[in-house]
Formats: structure tokens, C-alpha cells, sequence
């Protein structure tokens, strides 16, 4: 499994995103969050704000989109450039059109499950997916302790995805720091996002580069 480490910008500071792109240039993928004060009770950033970042920085971005009607909103994160699009399964009306509406236009597919959101129903959806996200935390905000009774259902998912003999990428996001990334790789994560742990830091890069060792080890 490949270990990808995928900073959260929601821990950057939001005056100075191209700079801070820049500070984790090891990094995979740049996180973005983007909530829209309904499905999650914060505010953060919309379609102009990925179109002008996805100019400003050559690391692909993964846009987690934690905002009701991803149904209609989705498509347009990929036209503004980004390379991966999750979606919220609680949210979606229509999943698989979603997904592969997000493949057709050239993106990544990718669907979040909420802490108490179990995987099992959906298990038929996994192979219209490219990536699965488990939140480790509730969505909304940085910062948040890592929620350990999580672990099982990442495992559980490793197991589901090896069963059905799939490529997808397991994320997981919410806590993940030099504390847990060890645990969450075990259980079977193999992209990593962090805010704090990278961003709360004073070397950003250094930390991406101590959090993949962490995680191969
Ligand atoms: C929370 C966001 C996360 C957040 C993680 O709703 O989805 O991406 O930035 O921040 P940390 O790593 O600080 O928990
Ligand atoms: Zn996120």
C-alpha cells in the first residue's frame, strides 16, 4: 500500500493559501474543506476560491466537500480543477450518478462516511469509487480529538475493499497526527489527511515528511 499524506488547508492561514500550498511540497494531495454552514455548522470556501488555488499550486487538490445538494455542486469543483471530489453519502441524492458524473468530467470519485455512518450499505457503491473517506472526527472543524472507536470500521473497510479485489484508496481525516497515524494505517488507511499536525506546526514540510514515516513503518 502506498502511504499519501494529504495536509488540511483548513488549519492554513486563508490570507496566504499559495504560500501555504507551497509550505508541504512533499505532500500528495492538498486537502480542501469546504463547508457550507448546513451540512456542517462552519463556513469556509467555494468553487472561486479551488479555480484561483488550483492556478496558484501544482499539488492536486482533493476537495472534501461537506455541504448539502453535492448532487448539483460537485461537477463544478472538477472544472475548477480539482483532481478529486468527495462527496458526503448522508448528503448525495443520487450516489453512483455522482460518482460517475465526477469520473465522466475527469476527476477522482470519492464519498465520506459520518462517525456513525456505517460502510455496510454500501458496499455495492465501491466500485464506482476511486477513493472512500472515514471521518475520524464530526465534520466541521479542525482541531478535534481522534475518535479510536473508528478503527474496526476502517478495518472492516480494508476488508470489503480486498474482497471485492478493488483499487480504491482508503482516507481518513479528523485527529490524524504523529499520536494516531500509526493506528489508522494498521487498521488498513492509506491517505492521510492532517491539518493540525501539519499546519499547527512550524515546519509544515518536516511534519508531512515525519507523518509518512510514521505511517510505513
Ligand atoms: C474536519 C475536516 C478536516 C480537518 C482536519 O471536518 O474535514 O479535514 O481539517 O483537521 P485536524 O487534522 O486538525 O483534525
Ligand atoms: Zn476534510
Amino acid at each position: 500500500m502506498t502511504v499519501q499524506i494529504n495536509p488540511s488547508i483548513l488549519s492554513a492561514d486563508f490570507a496566504r493559501l499559495a504560500d501555504e500550498a507551497q509550505a508541504v511540497k512533499g505532500a500528495d494531495w492538498l486537502h480542501v474543506d469546504v463547508m457550507d454552514n448546513h451540512f456542517v455548522p462552519n463556513l469556509t470556501l467555494g468553487v472561486p476560491v479551488v479555480e484561483s488555488l488550483s492556478r496558484a499550486t501544482s499539488t492536486p487538490l482533493d476537495c472534501h466537500l461537506m455541504i448539502e445538494d453535492p448532487d448539483r455542486w460537485a461537477p463544478q469543483y472538477v472544472e475548477a480543477g480539482a483532481g478529486s471530489v468527495t462527496f458526503h453519502v448522508e448528503a448525495a441524492a443520487a450516489p453512483v450518478r455522482l460518482a460517475r458524473e465526477i469520473r465522466a468530467k475527469g476527476a477522482r470519485a470519492s464519498m465520506a462516511l459520518k462517525p456513525a455512518t456505517p460502510i455496510e450499505p454500501y458496499e455495492d457503491l465501491l466500485p464506482e469509487l476511486d477513493m472512500l473517506l472515514i471521518m475520524t472526527v464530526e465534520p466541521g472543524f479542525g482541531g478535534q480529538k481522534f475518535l479510536d472507536i473508528m478503527l474496526p470500521k476502517i478495518r472492516r473497510t480494508r476488508e470489503l475493499i480486498s474482497r471485492h479485489g478493488l483499487e480504491l484508496w482508503l482516507q481518513v481525516d479528523g485527529g490524524v497526527s504523529a499520536e494516531t497515524i500509526e493506528r489508522c494505517a494498521e487498521a488498513g488507511a492509506d491517505v492521510f489527511v492532517a491539518g493540525s499536525a501539519v499546519y499547527g506546526t512550524d515546519d509544515p514540510a518536516a511534519a508531512v515528511r515525519s507523518l509518512r514515516e510514521l505511517a510505513e513503518t
